[in-house]
C-alpha cells in the first residue's frame, strides 16, 4: 500500500493564473513544473512526494533500461469551457474516469512483474498532484470550436534495481508528469484531426500476438510500432492499421479501431483476445452508443455494437460496396479520430469526409460531458472533480 500522506516541496500557480506555453500546440512537448514520485523498496511503497520536475538518476543497469520493465497510463484533466471570453475561469478541474486508468495500470503491473499497489490510494496521489498543477489545466471558451484543451497526465511505473539477471524487480519508481495540450494527438500535424487519419494496413509487422502483452500498456508496444509507422509514411499514410495473423484488423496506430456499417452496426475488435488494449475511451464510446446517448443512425435505425473480429477483406469490400460508411480511432490522446482512408495491398479505400455521423455525434457527446455546464458536470459519473 502507498503511504498515507503525500507532501510537496513547492506550490504551483493558483487556478486562474494562465500558464501559456508556445509548445502547447504540439502534443506532449510542453510539461508542467512538478512531478509526483513514489519509490518502491524492500517490499514497500515509500512516502510519495510532489517535487519540481527533474531528470531521473537511474543506474545504467536498471532493468527498466535493460529489459523494458516499464508501464504507463495516459489520462486527461478537463476544465469546463467558459460561456464567453470574459467570464471567470472556472476553478474546478476534473479527471476523466481516473480509476479505470489506475486499474489498468495495476493489470499492466501484474503482467510485467512490477510491484502492485492499491488503485484507490494511487488515485488519491493523482488528485493531490492535480491540485498542485491545476493552473496548468488549459481553458477555452464555448465558442472556440475544434479545441479539446486538457492537461494530459502520464503516470509511469519503472523498475529501478540494477541487476542484470532477468528476474522480478525488487525496486521500482512510480512517477507522474503532466503536459498541457490544446488539441488532440493529431491536431498539430497538417490539420489531421479534422481531415482524418490515413491508415496503412499491413501484416509485415505485428503489434500483438496471443499470449503477448498487447493488452498491457507498456512502452515496448509503442517502440515496436515506430518502424512500421515510418513504412506507413513512405506509403503516403500516417498510421498503421495493425492486422493479426488471420488478417483481421486489431488497432489503428496508437488507437482502438471502430468501423460503422450503413445499417447502424458498429464493429470493434473484442478485448478478450489479450491482443487489444482495453482503452478507457473505447469503453466510453461503447457505453455512449449502448446507452443511446448518441441518438440513432441516419434513417432512424438504432446503433448496434458488435465486439467481433473484422477481417481486412470484409472491411475493404465494405468500403467499396458502400456498406462500410465510416471508421474512426479512439484513445485518450487521440480522443475520437476519423479515418479518411485505408491503403491495403497497393489499393486506396477512401471514406466520404461528410459521412461521419457516429464519430461526429460521439465527439459532441464527449465534449458535452468534459467541458459542459459546471453543475451538470459535477453530477456526471465519469468526471472526478479535484
Ligand atoms: C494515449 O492515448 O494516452 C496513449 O497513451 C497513446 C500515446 C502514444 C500518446
Amino acid at each position: 500500500l502507498l503511504g498515507a500522506y503525500c507532501h510537496y516541496t513547492e506550490r504551483g500557480a493558483q487556478p486562474g493564473e494562465p500558464r501559456p506555453d508556445p509548445l502547447m500546440g504540439e502534443f506532449g512537448r510542453a510539461f508542467t513544473d512538478h512531478m509526483l514520485e513514489c519509490a518502491f523498496r524492500q517490499g514497500e511503497w515509500q512516502a510519495p512526494r510532489i517535487v519540481p520536475r527533474h531528470a531521473l538518476a537511474l543506474d545504467p543497469g536498471a532493468s527498466s533500461l535493460q529489459y523494458g520493465l516499464q508501464i504507463f497510463e495516459g489520462m486527461k484533466v478537463y476544465r469546463p469551457k467558459r460561456p464567453h471570453w470574459n467570464a471567470p475561469t472556472p476553478d474546478v478541474v476534473r479527471l476523466f474516469r481516473p480509476l479505470e486508468n489506475m486499474r489498468r495500470l495495476y493489470r499492466s503491473a501484474a503482467r510485467l512483474a512490477l510491484p502492485l499497489f492499491d488503485a484507490h490510494a494511487m488515485l488519491q496521489l493523482l488528485e493531490e498532484y492535480v491540485r498542485v498543477e491545476s493552473a496548468w489545466v488549459p481553458q477555452c471558451d464555448a465558442d472556440e470550436e475544434g479545441l479539446t484543451p486538457a492537461l494530459y497526465l502520464r503516470p509511469t511505473l519503472i523498475s529501478t534495481d540494477a541487476r542484470l539477471g532477468v528476474r522480478r524487480p525488487s525496486e521500482a519508481l512510480f512517477y507522474v508528469i503532466a503536459s498541457p495540450a490544446l488539441g488532440s494527438y493529431y491536431s498539430s500535424s497538417n490539420n489531421t484531426a479534422a481531415a482524418g487519419v490515413t491508415l496503412f494496413a499491413t501484416d509485415a509487422f505485428a503489434r500483438a500476438w496471443p499470449g503477448g502483452v498487447g493488452d498491457a500498456k507498456c512502452g515496448g508496444n509503442y517502440a515496436l510500432g515506430l518502424v512500421a509507422q515510418e513504412l506507413a509514411i513512405t506509403e503516403g499514410c500516417q498510421q498503421v492499421l495493425w492486422l493479426d495473423a488471420q488478417q483481421r484488423v486489431t488497432e489503428a496506430g496508437v488507437m482502438n479501431f471502430f468501423v460503422v456499417f450503413d445499417d447502424g452496426a458498429v464493429c470493434t475488435p473484442p478485448v478478450d483476445t489479450g491482443m487489444i488494449l482495453p482503452g478507457v475511451m473505447r469503453d466510453s464510446v461503447l457505453q455512449l452508443i449502448r446507452s443511446g446517448t448518441v441518438g440513432a443512425a441516419p434513417g432512424g435505425r438504432a446503433w448496434r455494437v458488435h465486439e467481433r473480429a473484422l477481417p481486412i477483406d470484409e472491411l475493404t469490400r465494405g468500403i467499396v460496396s458502400g456498406r462500410v460508411v465510416e471508421a474512426f480511432g479512439t484513445g485518450t490522446a487521440a480522443t475520437i479520430s476519423p479515418v479518411a482512408g485505408i491503403r491495403y495491398r497497393e489499393r486506396e479505400y477512401r471514406f466520404e469526409a461528410r459521412a461521419r455521423p457516429l464519430s461526429t455525434a460521439l465527439k459532441r457527446a464527449l465534449d458535452h460531458i468534459c467541458y459542459g455546464d459546471e453543475s451538470a458536470l459535477e453530477a456526471h459519473p465519469w468526471l472526478h472533480p479535484v
